[in-house]
């Protein structure tokens, strides 16, 4: 079996389990939470969902960046990142940067601790935000999926 269909095949598998989980989180369990319908302590059940969520997105990460680091070598893939036709390269290296800040620095050491109070004293304003967040995180996923998906099959959009 070739170890770039292994890996291009893992790659995706971690993708979808990764970005569905957030669309999943933004369209539905955000919303329903803004509105009370999983109860009344919006902080609770936000954290009841996040606390099982948040492995599964790490591990999913770590898959994404090593599948696709694994790629990037053996197809000797480096050129790309000199060539603008190549965005969604660059595009998918930035949303996993930004993902690994996000789940491995931030959440842990600054948002938990933070998110918490603020959601405890104006739950309104913090949840709208973090719905907000949620929305552009989304976005920029699914323009980079679109454009990787495309792009690795020759349509280069640009
Ligand atoms: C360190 C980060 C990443 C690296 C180095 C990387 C690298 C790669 C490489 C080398 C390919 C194969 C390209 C080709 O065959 O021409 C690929 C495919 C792909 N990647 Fe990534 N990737 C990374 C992160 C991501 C992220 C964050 C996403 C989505 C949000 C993503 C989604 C995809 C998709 C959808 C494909 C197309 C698979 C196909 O249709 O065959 N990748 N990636």
């Amino acid at each position: 079996m070739d170890g770039v269909v292994v890996a291009r095949t893992l790659h995706i598998l971690a993708v979808v389990i990764w970005i569905g989980g957030v669309s999943m989180a933004t369209t539905v369990v955000i919303a329903a939470i803004r509105r009370g319908d999983l109860g009344s302590d919006r902080l609770k059940a936000f954290q009841t969902i996040e606390r099982r969520f948040v492995w599964q997105a790490r591990a999913a990460v770590i898959l994404v960046g090593l599948t696709g680091l694994y790629m990037t070598a053996e197809l000797d893939l480096w050129d790309r990142f000199r060539m603008a036709e190549f965005w969604w390269m660059h595009a998918m290296v930035c949303l996993w940067l930004l993902f690994v800040f996000i789940l491995f620095v931030a959440e842990p050491f600054i948002l938990h601790r933070r998110f918490h109070r603020w959601a405890t004293t104006a739950p309104d304003v913090a949840f709208a935000w973090l719905h907000r967040v949620h929305w552009i995180l989304l976005a920029l996923a699914l323009i980079t999926v679109f454009g990787a998906a495309a792009g690795s099959h020759g349509w280069l959009l640009f």
